[in-house]
């Protein structure tokens, strides 16, 4: 930097320090080694080599903590659903979304027999006109599931891990259970299907199968994860978050063990690490890909043969669903 360049910082007459061109020169050359180090620091951190890193970390999950504000009404020892799908919804879902989700593939209903219930999972928001509303929907369609943690990304974990406690807890005698997102479509009609078909009962968990992942250790990706939060350098197998079904003694068993369990902020890791735990290993549902952790483009005979899609619009979802619930499926061909 040229001479020039410092005479034209300002000089800051209320700081004494800064009056004098050494110390400001001083300053600059500090600023420039501390982003230079930065720099360097996120360059090293990004290609996964480790500094300052305390690895140290004894935070293990704790089961049971909060308490639930609102439980859905339904009685699984006397009608016991075949599905429970758990939707977990982001704080700033609105009413709308839920709406369209009880109006399409969430309304109760039986398929070949078998009984289907989804239920909302949420925490609390800080906005108490929010929490006006969602007790008011508790009320009306008893299809909530909250308790009183704070409502955010960081603690999904804690959201998931409610939806597992209420069905060890109040529907131990569901067949099956699914953990989904309220931006999903998700077809019960096939997934019923399948999961007849595949005739797995116990220790059976699928979804879309992510077996050799790793964190990502980018500072400023979503999904950044710490040293400090996981010090290893692969995750376990585990299923993306977007949608996974397990056999419901899986939800005891992972509800038993997450006490042990180190914390991690992605619940779809943290639940990967307790199926490591109890030797469980996430499996296809069929020989053909049917979850789908990003967005399919809607056609009905596509849709008929999938088990979820990402990124649907609450208003999208009425159109594909009526359009689903129309076709007899005459038109599609093959499998
Ligand atoms: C972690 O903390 C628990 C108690 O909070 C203790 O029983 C356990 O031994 C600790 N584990 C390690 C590896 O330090
Ligand atoms: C998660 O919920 C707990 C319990 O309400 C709260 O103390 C904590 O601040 C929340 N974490 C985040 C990151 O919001
Ligand atoms: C499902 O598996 C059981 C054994 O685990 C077997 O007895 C039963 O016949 C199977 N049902 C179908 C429809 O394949
Ligand atoms: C829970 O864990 C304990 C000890 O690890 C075990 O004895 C028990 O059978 C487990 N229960 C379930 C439902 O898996």
């Amino acid at each position: 930097m040229t001479r020039l360049a410092y005479t034209m910082l300002p000089s800051l007459p209320g700081i004494p320090w800064m009056t004098s061109k050494r110390l400001r020169k001083m300053f600059v050359f500090n600023l420039f080694l501390f982003s230079a180090g930065l720099c360097l620091f996120y360059k090293l951190t990004s290609i996964g080599i480790c500094i300052f890193c305390q690895t140290n970390r004894n935070i293990s999950f704790k089961r049971d903590s909060g308490h639930f504000l609102h439980l859905p009404h339904i009685d699984c020892s006397r009608n016991s659903p075949f599905l429970v799908i758990l939707v977990t919804l982001s704080p700033e879902s609105q009413s709308n979304t839920r709406m369209a989700i009880r109006d399409t593939w969430g309304k109760e209903k039986s398929i070949a027999d078998k009984r289907i219930v989804t239920l909302f999972l949420l925490g609390i928001t800080l906005d108490p006109s929010n929490q006006i509303v969602i007790t008011a929907e508790s009320q009306k369609y008893r299809d909530i599931i909250q308790k009183d943690f704070i409502d955010s990304y960081y603690n999904l974990t804690l959201k998931t891990m409610m939806g597992i406690e209420w069905v060890h807890k109040f529907c131990p005698q569901s067949s099956f259970v699914m953990k989904t997102d309220s931006d999903m479509f998700v077809n019960p009609y096939y997934l019923t299907e399948l999961l007849l078909k595949k005739n797995r009962t116990s220790r059976f968990f699928t979804g879309f199968l992510k077996l050799n992942e790793h964190p990502i250790r980018q500072f400023f990706s979503k999904w950044y994860v710490s040293y400090y939060e996981f010090p290893g350098n692969d995750y376990p197998p585990f299923c993306s978050g977007t949608g996974y079904v397990f056999s419901t003694d899986v939800a005891s068993q992972v509800y038993n063990v997450s006490e042990n369990i180190l914390f991690i902020k992605l619940e779809d890791v943290f639940i990967g690490l307790c199926l490591a735990e109890l030797s469980i290993i996430p499996e296809e549902l069929h020989s053909k890909q049917t979850f789908f952790p990003e967005g399919v483009r809607f056609s009905v005979c596509r849709f008929k043969k999938i088990v979820t899609s990402h990124d649907v619009k609450a208003r999208d979802l009425l159109n594909y669903w009526n359009a689903l619930e129309k076709s007899t499926g005459k038109e599609c061909s093959g499998d």
